[in-house]
């Protein structure tokens, strides 16, 4: 979690670092500050909001200086609060440091520099990292840098400013994310894309321990022998007006509205004349007949696409599907064959817990497929192969396009799988991806409902618990509406298995429960009619999704969102929509800051 930036160059530092940090503040956003390198060190931080930072540096008449490195803090060890925020500095002013990611040893190196002196300010595991410097520090950035790796653990992006070097600022990244923007006579450090576009296109991107010395009109990365490092300068594809709102009030609704295009830039490349072209992934129809078992591990959104992938694939490729949540995975000493393959799926491609599972596979010799929308992440870059969702840059925390778009490269292995496998023919295989071509078009019908749906939340904005229920792959797509409410809405909800509901947890349905009711598989639907009944017997205001022309449902369901007939796997990416127009719209009846929900982050880079 949180954003970092680091700028030294022709311009004042602040209002770069201020503006570069805004566009991170999806990253986290409990508390946000700077340190910008002027006649000495001047730090400015605070409890809130990018904005809050900014006042407190305006009501200052700002802060100068030509350098400087910035934070938006998602806390970890230590509550929100000015002195908890970074930058953080060594007791005697020296070093000042920015940092994400836990570093694990904290108390053990807190204890040992307290001994010898050092008073500590915040309750935070940072503070170490810049008093450790200051400790090690020998007139060497690079040198103390690599003694102070030397004794740290845990994950880290760390960009350090010192009082005695007035024009570096060195930098490093284990297991968090740092990329290094390249301008004229300036230059960048940040966790992410949308911090530099204003500036560059043009950048660096960092693998594990590698160091950067910035300096205004150079940049050096060495490894921790103090080789220089030769990198590939990467190319934003993207323009600047796609990480940003475009009118909408929040990302959140415009990355909504964005996914037909999504889904279609997805597909399209991948179909061609009805044949699934799979990129350059290096799988032969050999290697895929000889698959024993697949495991797609995941986290959150990510991990519903993967249990719809674990329908489709299972009934189009008669493979064995495993679906794990990253962070049990990793430590659940999981048994892999072989012959079999991990599916890794992140939009961020920096999940924390997402990467460790890749490893823990990758240890055991495994075959790696990653599902990623982040161009050059940590997962694409560790992973065998690589299928990009082509989403764009999403920015609300709660994805919408991002899913919708690991689903859609779900259906495409299925199919290419079972097609290997002999279970599809090539003219089923054409019919199927006919009919996946529909969806962008279906997908923006369904946007059309924004009224509707927006009614309909507006009568339950106050609801105090939500059901979504449905069988197959509709509990799939049940987990991710449920989950789009809670996150952005804070009203409980839960997903269960309609069939499941009666072996218990139907007791807590009561006179005007909502029960959303997903009703989209054929075989399935006449018993999800049974389940529908079942709640409204107990006194459920019901909602269902159901297929257009399956009228019956509308007897027994207060009310009924129709989706486009279509084959029951696709479903699930028209089922979500309305849930997530519905989960918006909650939200902002409610008063909730949509894009950046309290307590999370967009990109879970801790454990
Ligand atoms: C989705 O709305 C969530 N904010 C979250 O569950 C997310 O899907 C999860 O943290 C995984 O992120 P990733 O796809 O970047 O790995
Ligand atoms: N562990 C650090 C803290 O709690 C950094 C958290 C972050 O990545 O924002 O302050």
């Amino acid at each position: 979690m949180c954003g970092i930036v680091g700028y030294i160059g022709k311009n004042e530092a602040a209002p770069v670092l201020i503006k570069g940090l805004k566009k991170l503040e999806y990253r986290g956003y409990d508390s946000a500050g700077i340190a910008v390198f002027g006649d000495g060190i001047h730090v400015v931080k605070t409890k809130g909001r990018l904005a809050d930072l900014d006042a407190k540096v305006q009501t200052m008449g700002g802060v100068e200086g030509h350098v400087g490195i910035g934070h938006t803090r998602w806390a970890t060890h230590g509550a929100p609060s000015d002195v908890n925020s970074h930058p953080h500095t060594s007791m005697n002013g020296r070093i000042s440091v920015v940092h994400n990611g836990i570093i694990e040893n904290y108390l053990q190196l807190k204890a040992e520099l307290e001994e010898k002196g050092y008073v500590f300010a915040s309750e935070t595991d940072t503070e170490v990292v810049a008093q450790l410097f200051d400790y090690y520090y020998d007139g060497d950035m690079v040198d103390t840098l690599i003694r102070v790796i030397g004794r740290i653990r845990g994950s880290y992006a760390l960009g350090i400013l010192c009082s005695e070097k007035p024009d570096e600022i060195v930098a490093v990244r284990k297991d968090s994310p740092m990329l290094v923007g390249i301008g004229k006579n300036e230059n960048f450090i940040a966790s992410d894309i949308p911090a530099l576009l204003e500036y560059t296109k043009d950048y660096y991107l960092l693998n594990d321990n590698e160091i950067v010395v910035l300096k205004k009109d150079g940049i050096t990365i060495l490894d921790l022998d103090k080789n220089e490092i030769k990198k590939d300068i990467y190319n934003v594809t993207w323009d600047i007006s796609a990480a940003e709102k475009g009118g909408y009030d929040y990302f959140m609704m415009k990355e909504i509205m964005e996914q037909p295009k999504a889904f279609k830039a997805t597909i399209s490349p991948r179909i061609v004349d009805g044949e699934i072209k799979l990129d350059n992934i290096k799988y032969t129809d050999e290697d895929i007949k000889n698959i024993n078992r697949i495991h797609i591990i995941a986290c959150g959104s990510a991990w519903h696409a993967a249990i719809v992938g674990k329908y489709v694939i299972e009934d189009y490729a008669r493979i064995p599907v495993e679906v794990d949540l990253a962070s049990e995975f990793r430590y659940r000493n999981p048994i892999l064959d072989k012959n079999d393959i991990c599916i890794i799926i992140s939009q961020s491609g920096e999940t924390a817990d997402t990467l460790a599972a890749l490893r823990e596979a990758k240890r055991q010799g495994i075959r790696i497929l990653a599902i990623v929308n982040v161009v050059g992440s940590s997962i694409a870059r560790e992973s065998d192969d690589v299928l990009y969702t082509w989403a764009g840059p999403e920015i609300a925390v709660a994805t919408t396009k991002g899913y919708s778009t690991q689903v859609a490269l779900m259906y495409l292995l299925a199919m290419k799988f079972g097609q290997a496998r002999g279970y599809l023919s090539a003219e089923e295989v054409k019919k199927l991806t006919a009919e996946l071509e529909l969806v962008p078009g279906y997908i923006e019908k369904l946007l059309t409902m924004d009224e509707e749906l927006k009614e309909l939340a507006k009568a339950h904005a106050h609801a105090n618990d939500v059901f979504v229920i449905g069988r197959g792959i509709d509990y799939a797509v049940a987990l991710e509406g449920s989950l789009k409410l809670k996150e952005i809405s804070y009203i409980h909800s839960e997903a269960y298995a309609a069939g499941e509901l009666k072996h218990g947890t139907i007791s807590l349905i009561e006179e005007g429960t909502l029960v959303v009711a997903i009703a989209t598989q054929d075989p399935l639907y006449e018993k999800l009619v049974s389940n529908v009944k079942e709640v409204k017997a107990r006194g459920a205001y019901v909602v269902a999704i159901a297929k257009e022309g399956n009228t019956e449902i509308a007897e027994v369901a207060d009310k009924v969102i129709y989706i486009p007939q279509i084959n029951d796997k696709f479903t699930a990416s028209l089922n979500v929509i309305p849930m997530q127009i519905f989960s918006y719209y909650v939200a902002i009846e409610r008063g909730c800051d949509v894009d950046m929900p309290r307590n999370l982050a967009k990109s879970v880079t801790v454990e």
